[in-house]
């Protein structure tokens, strides 16, 4: 698969894969074997960037992810670049689908944090570590100081921030660079393109999560009714609804007549779209369907020239959307 740079040097893959879906929020978790052999092809498929957090997991295990994702990619550990996440957990006792968060973003919790990431991912750095979610009773500039100590240490080698704007970026980077932010971003979530001339002025990275808007823009779920609603978010994502399939029919419409015209599927053109855009913005689809991680392993391959990219944020701003988990449509 062909590479990207965040920030100043990390190499990723043009699409990383996301592995939360495999432990949190997509259903039930995914026992060893099935971890295996997804990331077993995911790497056969050119994936290097794979994406996780100290708090993907669920109430038997809550780092469930971390856990089976050290031990399945110890054998690649020098072809891959692991990001992981501090600073969140999920309220476990609340008896929602979609489980409160709460933040924490103390040093001494990081601390506890970045020694109980490299124990279970069975590393001795991380690659690009993240804050999670920002703390807004906390200066953002301290945190950015244990980073700065923890890339002295030599316990991580880059850091990013999730969810995040601008104001925030700016009081980060200026303590400790920062390599990459990683925001929701889809077609359907479009609210952080405000931030691209920050991030193009800085030199950081934008990796997308939540690209698909929860799988939704592939256009092959149908209504809430399959999905779990015990552990699937998705059950009560209000993109999915049958009043959300009739407000987006125009959207699913655009996506089926560029698929059509490029021989692609609706999945790779949302991803080739944010691709097309700036060539530091990274994707990362989660899937543990082996035919969709070569789906949207290929999309990297999908070129749209700017005509294209004008002609679909056109059509994108002018036309009626549902609201999608994460938010509402700004323009
Ligand atoms: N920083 C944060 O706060 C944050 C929040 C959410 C997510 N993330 C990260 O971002 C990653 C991706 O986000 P996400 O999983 O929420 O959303 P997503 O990637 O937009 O959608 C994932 C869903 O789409 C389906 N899917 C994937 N590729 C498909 C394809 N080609 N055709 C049809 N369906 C497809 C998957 O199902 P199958 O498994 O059945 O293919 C899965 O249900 C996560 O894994 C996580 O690492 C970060």
């Amino acid at each position: 698969m062909k590479t990207r740079i965040l920030g100043k040097d990390l190499e990723v893959s043009a699409i990383g894969l996301g592995c939360m879906g495999m432990s949190h929020a997509y259903g039930q978790p995914s026992d060893k074997k099935e971890f295996q052999n997804v990331i077993s092809h995911a790497i056969d498929d050119g994936y290097t960037f794979f994406d996780t957090a100290e708090t993907y997991g669920n109430t038997l295990d809550p780092h469930h992810n971390e856990t089976i994702l050290g031990e399945v990619l110890k054998p690649y550990r020098n072809k891959v670049v692991i990001a992981t996440k501090f600073g969140i957990h999920f309220d476990e006792s609340s008896k929602e689908v979609n489980k409160p968060l709460i933040v924490d973003t103390r040093p001494e919790t990081i601390r506890k944090s970045v020694e109980g990431s490299l124990k279970r991912l069975q590393i001795d750095h991380i690659d690009l570590y993240y804050q999670h979610r920002n703390d807004p009773k906390r200066p953002i500039e301290e945190v950015a100081e244990v980073m700065q100590q923890l890339i002295d240490e030599g316990k991580i080698t880059h850091w990013g921030l999730s969810e995040v704007d601008k104001d925030v970026i700016e009081r980060a980077h200026a303590i400790c660079p920062v390599t990459a932010i990683q925001n929701r971003y889809s077609m359907m979530a479009r609210w952080y393109e405000k931030l691209f001339p920050t991030l193009e002025k800085l030199n950081i990275g934008f990796v997308a999560f939540s690209p698909l808007a929860n799988g939704f823009l592939s256009g092959i779920y149908h209504g809430v009714s399959g999905f779990d609603k015990l552990t699937d978010y998705r059950s009560v994502m209000p993109q999915f609804t049958e009043e959300a399939y009739r407000q987006n029919a125009d959207l699913l419409k655009l996506l089926d007549d560029m698929a059509h015209e490029k021989g692609a599927t609706k999945a790779q053109i949302s991803l080739a779209w944010m691709l097309a855009k700036k060539d530091w913005i990274v994707p990362i689809p989660g899937s543990r369907n082996l035919e969709r991680l070569k789906e949207n392993a290929s999309a990297a391959d999908i070129e749209l020239s700017e005509e294209e990219l004008r002609a679909i944020d056109m059509a994108l701003d002018s036309m009626k959307m549902s609201a999608v988990y994460g938010g509402v449509k700004t323009k």
